[in-house]
Parts: C-alpha cells; sequence; structure tokens
C-alpha cells in the first residue's frame, strides 16, 4: 500500500497527508515497536543528524518531521527566506537511516478553519518570547500537533534551543502528551559556532567573528563557576565584549536557572548563560551552562 509520494531512488519513505503517517505508525505501534520523532525546519545539517542518531538508539522507528512553521515566525522575520532544502534532507535521513519522513504542506498543517492554539507558559515568556512576538505559542502547537499525530515515545530537542526544549518539556508534562522530551546536547563548529540553518547567511567576515559568543560565554561561565564574580558584572562584560567583536546588538545576553528561568543572581548556584545576537542580517542564540 502506498503511504504518500516517495522521491525514486531514495531508502526513505515520505508522508504528505496525515492519513500516510498514521497507517504506517499505527503498524509500527502494533508491532510492539517503540518510535521516536525529530522535529525539524529542514536545511539539515550536523547538529539535526546528531538528533536522528540519538533517535535511532533510542527508540525502534525514527520519523524525522520537516515544516517551516509559519506560525512560529513574525511578520518581521524570515519565513519566506528561510533555506528550504528538501531533496538534500531527505538524502541526508536516507543516510542517517530514518524510517518516514513526514513532510507536510503548510495548509496540511493548518488547513482552512483551523482555529484551536497551544499557549506556551510561563518558560516561554522571556528572552526569545520577549524578542520573537507568538514564537513559543506557534511552537508548541505545532510540536503539540505533531505528538497527537504520530504518538511517539520519545523526542528529542536540542539544547541549542534551550528555551524551546523546556516550553517544549512543560507543554508534554501539562498536556500529559505521554511523550518523553529528550535533550541532545549542541553541537558546534571546530571554532565554537553553534551550527544553525541560518549561519550559511553570515558572510565570510561574520562567519569570522560569529564564534565570539561561544568564547565570551565559556570565560564567563568559567567565571561563574569559580564563584569569581558575580552575575551582574559578567553580563555587562560579556555584552560588551560581543558588542565591540563586531556585533550590531545584543538582543539578551542573561543567566538564568536551568529549570525555571528565573534571573540567577548569585554565584556559585546551578545557571545557564543564554544569548540571542544580531551579526549583519542574521540572529544567531546560543547558549552553555554554567558547571
Ligand atoms: P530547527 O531549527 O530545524 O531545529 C530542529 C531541532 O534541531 C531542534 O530541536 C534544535 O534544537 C535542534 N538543533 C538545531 N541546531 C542544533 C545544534 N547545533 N546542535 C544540536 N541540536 C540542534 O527548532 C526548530 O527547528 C523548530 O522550532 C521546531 C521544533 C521544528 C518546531 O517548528
Amino acid at each position: 500500500m502506498s503511504i504518500g509520494s516517495g522521491i525514486p531512488g531514495l531508502g526513505i519513505e515520505v508522508a504528505r497527508v496525515p492519513e500516510a503517517v498514521r497507517r504506517r505508525v499505527d503498524a509500527w505501534r502494533a508491532a510492539g515497536e517503540t518510535v521516536a520523532l525529530v522535529p525539524t525546519m529542514g536545511a539539515l545539517h550536523e547538529g539535526h543528524r546528531t538528533l536522528v542518531r540519538a533517535a535511532r538508539a533510542g527508540a525502534d522507528r525514527v520519523v524525522v518531521s520537516i515544516f517551516v512553521n509559519p506560525r512560529q515566525f513574525a511578520p518581521n522575520e524570515d519565513f519566506a527566506t528561510y533555506p528550504r532544502t528538501e531533496n538534500a534532507d531527505l538524502e541526508a535521513l536516507t543516510e542517517e537511516g530514518a524510517d518516514l519522513a513526514w513532510v507536510p504542506a503548510p495548509d496540511v498543517v493548518y488547513p482552512p478553519g483551523f482555529e484551536t492554539t497551544v499557549k506556551a507558559g510561563s518558560l516561554g515568556r522571556p528572552m526569545e518570547g520577549a524578542h520573537r512576538t507568538g514564537f513559543f505559542d506557534g511552537v508548541a502547537t505545532v510540536v503539540a500537533k505533531l505528538f497527537a499525530l504520530i504518538r511517539p515515545h520519545r523526542a528529542y530537542f536540542g539544547e541549542k534551543d534551550f528555551q524551546q526544549l523546556l516550553v517544549v518539556t512543560r507543554m508534554a508534562l501539562d498536556l500529559d502528551l505521554g511523550v518523553e522530551v529528550m535533550p541532545v546536547p549542541t553541537v558546534r563548529e571546530a571554532d565554537g559556532l553553534a551550527l544553525s540553518s541560518r549561519n550559511v547567511y553570515l558572510s565570510p567576515e561574520d562567519r569570522a567573528v560569529a564564534p565570539v559568543l561561544y568564547r565570551t560565554m565559556t570565560r564567563m561561565a568559567a567565571r561563574l563557576a569559580d564563584g569569581a564574580s558575580a552575575p551582574e558584572a559578567e553580563i555587562a562584560w560579556g555584552r560588551e565584549r560581543i558588542l565591540e567583536a563586531g556585533f550590531a546588538e545584543v538582543d539578551y545576553l542573561d543567566i538564568r536557572d536551568p529549570r525555571t528561568l528565573e534571573p540567577v543572581t548569585r554565584a556559585g548556584v546551578p545557571a545557564r548563560i543564554l544569548v540571542a545576537a544580531r551579526l549583519g542580517t542574521v540572529r544567531l542564540i546560543d547558549n552553555l551552562p554554567v558547571a
């Protein structure tokens, strides 16, 4: 039985309508197999591939979704120009041994009449939530729909988007979705820059500047772990360093509790450094634990 359109020559099955996904996943579940989901917006890089490998190791079957979700882009953001590389993505997923790609069109996910959404709670309010209107409601809504459609046992999310990881973990608990959210450490270039689909838009000059984010957070984390200085002083130092290096703007540079995302005001407690800053036309985000 056909489960949707496939691309000849590619090993991975591609589903583009909900019935096709459900049929395939139901069969796996009926056979007693566990199912992992890796949600993505495509333009896959080594970070995404690492998530797929973690999913492979953690379940019998792996579904990867590729969907550039219009509801998590504000009108002034890069929805139209977000990189779309479907054929290369499907090739990468074939290489990684994923079992099924869920690649819906926007009106399959949001058909006419769609009006029920998920609203993220307090974890979605600061930082990304404050700078990107509606962002986490858009993420929570699309991820809830993915969880409801695919009903995976586990879903894999990168620590690269640390606030998103917390919002999704909370949502899965709050809505009794029965999905275990699995964190995967950030994959970086040799010079420390976190891999991101948007890095392709960095000019060569900006690409050389970009690792300053990681280097700055590393220095801050070391001094905070030592108890050598206070969070407030470290934030001031870090902002200055990032701007000096050539970033146009620092949206936020914060030190926060890794579970509640409340600001941390003293050294010597568990903390996470989180940053978003603009370099040329690109907005980079990253984060690092304070050991
Ligand atoms: P996207 O940016 O494509 O990221 C998909 C997943 O890959 C996310 O869980 C993200 O944290 C992870 N990821 C990205 N870069 C990474 C890196 N360098 N190391 C480790 N993991 C990395 O995040 C989204 O898409 C969307 O918001 C989505 C969850 C799919 C909802 O639309």
